[in-house]
């Protein structure tokens, strides 16, 4: 993750140690074990209204494999921002209250029995599986030792913190689904959100030739980090603009027109690979 830099705005990066003083409700046990902690909480799905900063909320013990990690920085993502609304109730509704959140940059406060890669006091960011329930919005949160990473020194908490999900989303799409390599031609439809601009930077790093699709705003600096083409889709025809076909195509839009567009410039037997969220 280290070549993929900040995205551009970062929807809102909670510190929650910062404002307040470090670990100001967290409690620890005789055995120096954080117990609990203060975390926003979703008592019932809404608007960010209904979201509680609680004292006290239980940290549960480390499995073998987990990390506790103190958090320094946490990201909003559009996937937190829909569990908050509904997304998911049938899964999510008989758990709640839920701690949202998915991205985190901190320090490791506590390992698991069977953890090597990591030590105490080491900076490290990450994201949380989709599906977790205990998520990041707190002082201490609880990763799997493969779901972290160093955290680069050239990079601060808060930039950190925006970086994991988005990132991996693109590269579970560019890596895992399209398998891109070296001298192919990927189209990144979005290329100025947190997950296309990802993208790009990825396969760049891979070597590809890669065409995007933004707003007049973000042209120059999906330009500057590599793509070949960047074209508004503000102001263009993007059919007449963009010319020849694609190895891949990454739409992180969704929608039924940028759908046909990138189906439509697909080469035969070339991925299509959407964003559009599954119903729950
Ligand atoms: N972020 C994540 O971690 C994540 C993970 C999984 C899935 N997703 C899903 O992936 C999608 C994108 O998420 P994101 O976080 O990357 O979004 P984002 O950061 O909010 O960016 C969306 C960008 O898309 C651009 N845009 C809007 N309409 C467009 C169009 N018709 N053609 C080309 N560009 C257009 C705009 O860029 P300009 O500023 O250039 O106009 C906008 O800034 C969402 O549906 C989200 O739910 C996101």
């Amino acid at each position: 993750m280290g070549i993929v830099s900040m995205r551009r705005r970062i929807s809102l990066s909670l510190s929650l140690s910062d404002s307040v003083g470090w670990d100001w409700k967290s409690k620890v046990s005789q055995r120096g074990i954080v117990t609990s902690c203060r975390a926003v909480v979703l008592p019932r799905f809404g608007g960010p209204e209904v979201l509680e900063v609680r004292p006290n909320v239980e940290v549960p013990d480390l499995k073998p494999n987990e990390v506790l990690v103190r958090a320094r920085a946490v990201s909003v993502n559009p996937l937190d921002t829909r569990m908050r609304s509904g997304y998911g109730r049938s899964i999510f509704e008989p758990l709640l209250p839920l701690i949202l959140g998915r991205d985190i940059s901190g320090e490791v406060a506590a390992l698991g029995a069977s953890v090597r890669s990591l030590i105490v006091g080491q900076e490290v960011f990450g994201a949380l599986h989709p599906t977790a329930i205990r998520g990041t919005y707190a002082d201490y949160a609880i990763l799997s030792e493969d779901e972290l990473a160093p955290k680069p020194v050239a990079v601060t908490h808060v930039e950190a913190s925006a970086i994991p999900f988005a990132a991996l989303t693109a590269w579970r799409a560019i890596k895992s689904t399209a398998r891109i390599s070296e001298g192919q031609r990927l189209l990144v439809i979005g290329g100025g959100g947190a997950v296309g601009f990802a993208a790009i930077q990825l396969s760049v790093a891979a070597g590809c030739h890669v065409t995007t699709t933004c707003g007049s705003q973000s042209i120059d600096r999906l330009l500057a980090a590599g793509a070949e083409q960047a074209v508004d889709y503000t102001a263009e025809d993007l059919e007449l603009a963009i010319k020849g076909n694609f190895d891949a195509v990454l739409d992180t839009i969704g929608v039924p027109e940028t759908e046909r567009v990138g189906i439509n410039l697909l080469k035969r037997g070339g991925h299509y690979m959407t964003l559009q969220l599954l119903s729950l």
